[in-house]
This record gives structure tokens, sequence and C-alpha cells, in this order.
């Protein structure tokens, strides 16, 4: 199959380069999907499509990295943001939006007695650790080893020019470990303010980890028994599995929940949302940000969520990610390759057995991107409402390619 001509996408990269910490900072990097054979820059999206400066068209199955849950440029959220638009956005004081997703969101999730907004998930996972800490008047945070919870100085994976006192407030386990969990709360307990834990483990180069039977009660009695927080952090997963949130899917009770992500199909908002017993320390802590007032994301998160709600989209992603599934397994079967495929449907991470350094992974998603498929070797990947059966049809035909070059190496 002909390299696609990237040649836009690299030359606007190397102008990147000059002016932007390593061109494109963060995951979104080309270099850390396939080095050289990924676009750099888009030019447009169309629901489950991406076309890129080159002109060259994907199936796009990163959405965003999960932002894009009904589809790109999606003609009803797009029209509600334009409304709002009409009549401002970000003003002095917050606009009547803050009421209506407050009310909106506090009547459709079982959990949520009251929310707060932000922008991206680090904002809220890091404030929820603050209003934890006052309402324990503890300090330490227990999470899941190589669990991702944000950017901010406390979580970062990376702590290059990092503080050991900005992060050495974080103890680890082992997520699903429930001996590890118990150990560790035996050891922190008095001074454990918190516990936060992704709804499942979905972290970048693993297969993806259900929780196992008994693991969120048992979360939950050590919470109890021991005046710890529980932080469910469902700002990847949220309204791709369940409506009324992850938690409820999965059977956890927490006490706090972080979303963003898809919950308005790209604009951005993130949200906190606790119970009850969590208001009185949630008003102690301080909380603000420029953009945090903004109405045309809010617009945006009670159009998505509206749509999530009454248009069967959570049934649709579910069952294009069946089908996705069933056929790349068949296909990989016939070409005589050994996968494993975990996580739910709309959230899939694939693996071939076998393969060292995900290096077989690279050459299956090096060989789907030339022929117009977006995945990602070493994360999971996503499916939105704005994709397809023809897409699914698409990927699963030219995965026969994929594992036939993967064949080739082995
Ligand atoms: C589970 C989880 N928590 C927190 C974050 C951080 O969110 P943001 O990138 O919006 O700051 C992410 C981002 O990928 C995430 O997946």
């Amino acid at each position: 199959m002909a390299e696609l001509d990237l040649s836009k996408s690299h030359e606007m990269f190397a102008r990147a380069e000059k002016l932007v910490p390593n061109g494109i900072f963060g995951p979104r990097n080309p270099n850390f999907m396939v080095p050289g054979q990924y676009p750099c820059f888009y030019r447009e999206g169309n629901m489950g499509h991406a076309i890129d400066v080159d002109g060259n068209e994907y199936v796009d199955f990163m959405c965003s990295f999960g932002a894009n849950l009904l589809g790109y440029r999606h003609p009803k959220v797009d029209e509600a943001v334009r409304e709002q638009m009409s009549r401002g956005g970000l003003m002095t004081m917050p606009m009547d939006r803050w009421v209506e997703l407050a009310e909106y969101l506090t009547d459709n999730t079982p959990l949520a007695d009251w929310v707060i907004f932000a922008k991206n998930g680090s904002d809220v996972t890091t404030w929820c650790t603050n209003a934890a800490r006052v309402h324990t008047k503890k300090k330490k945070i227990l999470m899941a080893s190589g669990s991702y919870h944000g950017f901010h100085s406390w979580c970062v994976p990376i702590t290059t020019g990092v503080p050991n006192e900005h992060h050495s407030g974080v103890v680890n386990f082992e997520y699903n470990n429930i001996k590890s969990l118990q150990k560790a709360v035996d050891k922190y307990k008095d001074e454990l303010a918190a516990i936060i834990l992704t709804p499942m483990r979905h972290e970048v180069f693993s297969d993806i980890e259900l929780p196992v039977d008994g693991f969120y009660d048992e979360v939950r009695k050590l919470c109890d028994e021991h005046n710890i927080v529980f932080i469910l952090d469902d700002i990847r997963c949220c309204y791709r599995l369940q409506f009324e949130g992850s938690s409820e899917y999965f059977g956890a009770k927490p006490d706090l929940v972080t979303i963003g992500k898809g919950m308005a199909n790209g604009y951005p908002i993130s949200v906190a949302y606790g119970t009850e017993k969590m208001f009185p320390a949630a008003k102690q802590v301080y909380f603000s940000g420029t953009h945090f007032y903004s109405a045309q994301p809010m617009a945006a998160a009670l159009c998505t969520l509206e749509i999530i709600r009454t248009e069967g989209v959570i049934d649709k992603v579910r069952e294009l990610g069946e089908k996705l599934r069933d056929g790349m397994i068949e296909v990989a079967e016939s070409n005589g390759q050994k996968i494993k495929w975990s996580g739910p449907p709309a959230i899939p991470f694939m693996t071939i057995e076998g393969d060292s350094g995900f290096q077989w992974s690279r050459a299956f998603c090096g060989e789907m991107i030339k022929r117009g498929i977006f995945l990602h070797p070493h994360h999971n990947w996503f499916i939105c409402a704005g994709h397809t059966e023809d897409d699914i049809n698409k990927t699963v035909e030219a995965a026969d390619a994929g594992f036939k070059v993967v064949k080739g190496l082995q």
C-alpha cells in the first residue's frame, strides 16, 4: 500500500517545533503514535471522520481522545452553541446556562446533589482532592499505580520540574488488587484524605481491566471505616457506558465524581459533582478560572446530554463497538493472529499476543492509517455515535491487510 502524502502535515510540524515545545505537546504528538506515518494536523472533521491538512480522510477512532462522542461538528450541538453566542458567552456574571446545567446534572445523575464547573479534567480531579482534605482534615491521596488523573503537580506521571513535596503526598496501590488496597489503607489510614480511582483500569500500554467482583464494595467499606473520601475519576469513560454515570454501571458508590471529555461533544467543560455530605467541604475550597464561567460549553453540554439521554447514543456506541470487536477478532484469527480485546465495546483496547514493546501494534496501526483508519498503537480507542456500520466494515476490511503486515514480521 502506498505511503500517505503527509507533506503539508510534516512541513507544518517543522514550523510548530520552532515555536511550540515539541511541536505538539502531550500525547497528541504524532511521534507518540507511529513516528512519521501519522498526520500532525487536521483541517476539518465530519461526524466519525477527520480530514488532515494534506486532504487525507480517516475514520477517527481516537475521537479527540474521547471528547467527540456524538460526532465532529454535530449540527444540533453546534447550533446550540451558535444560539448561545448570539447572546454572549463569557461575561462578567455567569449566564443562565449555569443554573440550567446544574439542575440538569443533579436531576439526571443519582449521585449528584451539587456540581462545580471547570474546563479540564485536571482542574476537577485536583479540586476534589482538596475538598477531600477539607472534609477529612487529612492530607494523603491513595491512587492506583500508573493511573492518569491529569497533569497537575500532585499526579503528573512525568515529574520533571515538579518539586518532590508536590507529589510526595500521594501513595499507591495496585488497581483491582483488594489485598494491596487493604494494605495501603491499613498503613496510611490516619493520613488518607481520599482514594481516587478511574471506573476501570485504562492505562496506556496495558489491556483494560474491569473492576473485579467486590472491589468497589471494599473501597466503600474502607472509606466508611476510616473517614476517607472516595473520588471516582470518570473523565474518560463518562457517557460512553451509562447516562447516569459509570458509578452506576460498575456499582461503585463514590462521594465525589469528576466528568469531562464526551459531556459537551468537544466543547471545553469539566464537572465535579458530589453527595450532600461533601457539600460543606465543597463550599470551603477556593475554585475559579476565568473561563470556567463561559456559557457556550454549558449550552453545548445541555444539548449533548439531552441527545445522549434521548437518542440512543449509549446503545449505538456499544453496538458499533461490538461489531468492531467481533469483526477484528475474526479477521485476526483468519490471519493466524491472537489478539486480546479488552474494555467495554465503546472504549476498546487491542493487543496482539506475543507483541513485545508494541512493535506489531505500531506496524498494524501504520498499515491502518495508510488505509484511512486512525487508531492508536498503545492507547485505548473510542467509538462515537457519528461512526457508521460502513466505517466499521471498512475498518475490519483494512485490518486484514494490517494483520498480514504483522504476520510478515513474525
Ligand atoms: C481518567 C482521566 N482523568 C483525568 C484526565 C485529565 O483530563 P484533562 O486532560 O482534561 O485535564 C484524563 C485525560 O485524559 C483522564 O483520562
